[in-house]
């Protein structure tokens, strides 16, 4: 760990409060690999050490939920040969990285529409799924074909099946019936929301769950993201007065 991460930590110690709940929109792999006259999916197997890192540097803070935005419903408007270089990076990842992530303690969920998944990707999900089932220090949400209106959508024909079949009735549907049929039903929402590489929009990412979340807008492209720059937004936060529509103390 560098020195500047280690005193940005012992900053956030002394502060105390600390996210609950992270959520990454990690963007930049492509810009990053530009730079360097790379193809793009260079700049993408670039942003698996920052994956790393950004996991191990939430476990040492005690952020106790990490949400990682990898590939949208519509990144598979990208080319082909990208989409599949980003599907063989998923399933390197999960080989790679699984064991350690159970050892760590951390229990990986994957959300999105997962049946557009190549048979040998989704059966790594499945893997890693099952593999870190028990971890109890961080839960790792990886969220892979997702689209929050899609996320919507789903929930929505949730409750009409649950209407349908007389399970709910309309005047029981309220905030709560509709966050429990999201992917992220028993999860708190984001505290904190970063997106790396300067871009200022949410690009159909947990319109939900991000109500009251506070945004970090961070400038380093994604593969350069490292604990010192996590735990600058994790001061950043500490410095945030979040009043909820209220009236500040
Ligand atoms: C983020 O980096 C990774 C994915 C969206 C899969 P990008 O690939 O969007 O990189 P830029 O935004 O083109 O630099
Ligand atoms: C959002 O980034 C999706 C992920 C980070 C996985 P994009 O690069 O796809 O978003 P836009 O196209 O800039 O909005
Ligand atoms: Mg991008």
């Amino acid at each position: 760990m560098t020195d500047s991460a280690s005193d940005l930590l012992a900053r956030i110690r002394v502060h105390g409060a600390v996210p609950r709940h992270i959520a990454i929109i990690m963007d930049g792999n492509g810009r990053w690999a530009r730079e360097r006259h790379m193809p793009r999916p260079f700049g993408h197997r670039s942003g698996m050490k920052a994956v790393r890192e950004t996991v191990e540097a939430c476990l040492e803070a005690g952020v106790e939920w990490l949400s990682l935005f990898a590939f949208s419903q519509e990144n598979w408007q990208r080319p082909e040969t990208e989409v599949s270089a980003l599907m063989a990076l998923l399933e390197e990842y999960i080989a790679r990285e699984a064991a350690e992530l159970r050892a760590q303690g951390v229990c990986v969920h994957v959300h999105g529409d997962l049946s557009r998944l190549s048979p040998a990707a989704a059966s790594a999900v499945e893997r890693v799924r099952r593999e870190t089932s028990g971890g109890q220090r961080l839960g790792l949400n990886l969220f892979i074909s997702y689209g929050g209106r899609a996320e919507l959508v789903r929930a929505a024909r949730l409750l009409a099946a649950d209407l349908e079949s007389g399970a709910l009735r309309a005047e029981d549907i309220d905030e709560q019936t509709i966050a429990s049929r999201l992917y992220t039903a028993g999860c708190p929402d984001p505290d904190l929301l970063i997106r790396t590489s300067g871009e200022q929009r949410l690009s159909n990412f947990l319109l939900w769950q991000v109500a009251y979340a506070e945004l970090y807008i961070s400038s380093v492209l994604w593969p350069d993201f490292d604990r010192a720059a996590l735990y600058e937004a994790i001061c950043d936060f500490q410095r945030r007065d979040r009043r909820f529509g209220r009236v500040s103390t």
